[in-house]
């Protein structure tokens, strides 16, 4: 440890355990504890090094139950005298230091003994042990408590997937696009973002961002997404029945008759018309009369969507190798619903296929798949196709290198299943106490103390955890400074352009 203050910052007193220390910081070091920060002391075994989790400043010369503010003025006055204000804190034992610094994480088997000396962890160890080299380490940020030591997480372990969780303006998009980016631009990975509000489609990152828009191939519609398509309520029984025996008719024809993709809805139309027209039972004639409707609501509110002329192979939607951002503002969040479970399901039979058939067909990268609004999409209250493939995904796609990473801003109402499988967290300021509650159960490796400090995190500033990080970390993501076209002007300066140019002879175009 090259550049270790000479002076100790604190001591540790109490009783401690292999797992924590209660310390009592110099108050008048330079060196000014915070959460966050990581220090080291001795053991018999080594050096052990531990993370700040809480700190708290007092004075016995001023104790909580004073009841009169005058007494607590004469008190103030004595407040610097030596000795009197301290700085007490808890330290987390991480791990033991030099294997640490190998890439190893050792919990220590002793405690340390109350009046070690504390320390700061030296800058040097730190960089070797969250800034290690390698490709697969790809820098997020910086150390919230040392911004000069790099933060790097292991890309490889984002097949245990990834939740991205936060208030609004909490920092989770940026998080997405810094993380997203640097995939792609350093290791040539392959990512696609389910884009719900159309943030990421405008980002100038030419050359590796492939925007596609909500389309789907009949082709490779199956009924369960044709149904959500549909609409059709759960108890619509009959509507169901006859919509499933239509949609296999129009499987059977397709092979037969070789019928064009862009023929299959009007197809399937035409067969629920035969349906009404053939069919005895006054229940089946209704019900095939009621799916006519809703088929030809989809035709009118999805035509887009169900495209006979969209891609038929994943490669060509989803782009091995590129920033893959699906843009969903423009649908609703039925047909979001439809088209991200679409491709998370052909993802992972692709991934399947590929593995099993040594290379020989199906998808020939591992993807991570990052779902925005994942409290929508993958709802612990209502059902949803994507909840059904994001919780497959969750469960069998480590085999498959096929991670998911969910992002939201109201964790309380994601599926508790997927979110807790998700191995990796990235959580920025959380105020809502349920949601910090929630995200705590969800997550190995949460202390009480660290999960009460993410109300106080400013934007950008995460809570690290999970298998893709050597350590729990409090981090400052770095800012993704990519352009955005037209998304950060305000309601208030578009106004203003707009009345200057009225009151200008000039050209609208010339203001903007
Ligand atoms: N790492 C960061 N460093 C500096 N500023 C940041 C950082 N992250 C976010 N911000 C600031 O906070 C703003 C909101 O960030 P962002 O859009 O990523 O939040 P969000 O959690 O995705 O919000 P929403 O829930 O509305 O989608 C950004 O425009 C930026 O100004
Ligand atoms: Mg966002």
């Amino acid at each position: 440890m090259s550049n270790i203050e000479l002076k100790p910052i604190g001591v540790i007193v109490g009783e401690s355990s292999p797992l924590q220390s209660i310390v009592l910081f110099d108050p008048d070091h330079n060196v000014k504890p915070r959460v966050g920060m990581y220090v080291t002391t001795e053991t018999e075994e080594g050096a052990i090094l531990g993370i700040v989790e809480s700190i708290r400043a007092g004075n016995p010369l001023l104790p909580s139950d004073m009841a009169d503010v005058n007494d607590a003025w004469k008190m103030s006055r004595f407040r610097d005298l030596p000795g009197k204000k301290y700085l007490r804190g808890l330290v987390q034992w991480l791990s033991l230091l030099e294997p640490l610094e190998r890439g190893e994480v050792r919990s220590p088997g002793l405690p340390p003994i109350p009046s070690s000396d504390i320390y700061p962890a030296s800058r040097t160890s730190l960089s070797t042990i969250f800034g290690p080299e390698g490709k697969k380490w790809i820098r997020i940020g910086r150390l919230l408590s040392d911004e000069t030591v790099p933060f790097k997480i292991n890309i490889d372990q984002l097949a245990r997937h990834l939740a991205v969780l936060a208030v609004t303006g909490g920092g989770k998009s940026n998080t997405v696009c810094i993380l997203t980016k640097r995939i792609v631009e350093e290791l040539g990975g392959t990512v696609v973002i389910f884009d719900m509000h159309g943030e990421y489609s405008s980002m100038d990152v030419p050359g590796i961002i492939n925007v596609r828009d909500p389309q789907v191939n009949p082709v490779n519609l199956t009924f369960e997404e044709l149904k959500t398509l549909a609409r059709l309520p759960d108890n619509a029984h009959n509507q169901e029945r006859v919509l499933r025996e239509a949609w296999e008719k129009v499987s059977e024809r397709r092979l037969k008759d070789k019928v064009q993709a862009r023929d299959i809805m009007n197809l399937l139309k035409e067969i629920v018309r035969a349906m009404i027209e053939e069919k005895n039972d006054s229940t089946t004639k209704g019900a095939a009369r009621g799916v006519l409707n809703r088929l030809d609501d989809i035709t009118y509110y999805y035509g887009d969507i169900i495209d006979g002329f969209a891609p038929l192979e994943l490669e060509e939607f989803i782009a091995p190798g590129k920033l893959n951002v699906v843009d969903l503002s423009s649908v609703d969040e039925k047909a979001a619903d439809a088209v991200v479970a679409h491709y998370l399901r052909r993802l992972l039979a692709a991934r399947k296929e590929y593995i099993r058939k040594n290379g020989q067909s199906g998808y020939p990268v591992p993807v991570i798949a990052f779902i925005e609004e994942a409290h929508i999409l993958v709802s612990s209250s209502n059902y949803t196709l994507t909840r059904y493939w994001a919780s497959r995904i969750a469960r069998e796609g480590r085999k498959f290198q096929l991670g998911i990473a969910l992002v939201s801003q109201r964790p309380k109402n994601v599926d508790p299943e997927v979110l807790s499988q998700t191995n990796n967290k990235i959580i920025l300021r959380i105020v809502e106490p349920t949601d910090m509650s929630y995200v705590q159960r969800a997550t190995e490796q949460m202390s009480d103390n660290i999960k009460e400090l993410l109300p106080g995190l400013n934007p950008g500033e995460a809570v690290v955890v999970g298998m893709m990080a050597r350590l729990p970390a409090i981090v400052k993501i770095d800012l993704c400074d990519v352009k955005k076209s037209g998304s950060d002007v305000s309601l208030s300066d578009l106004w203003m352009m707009h009345n200057r140019a009225k009151n200008t002879p000039r050209d609208v175009s010339d203001v903007m």
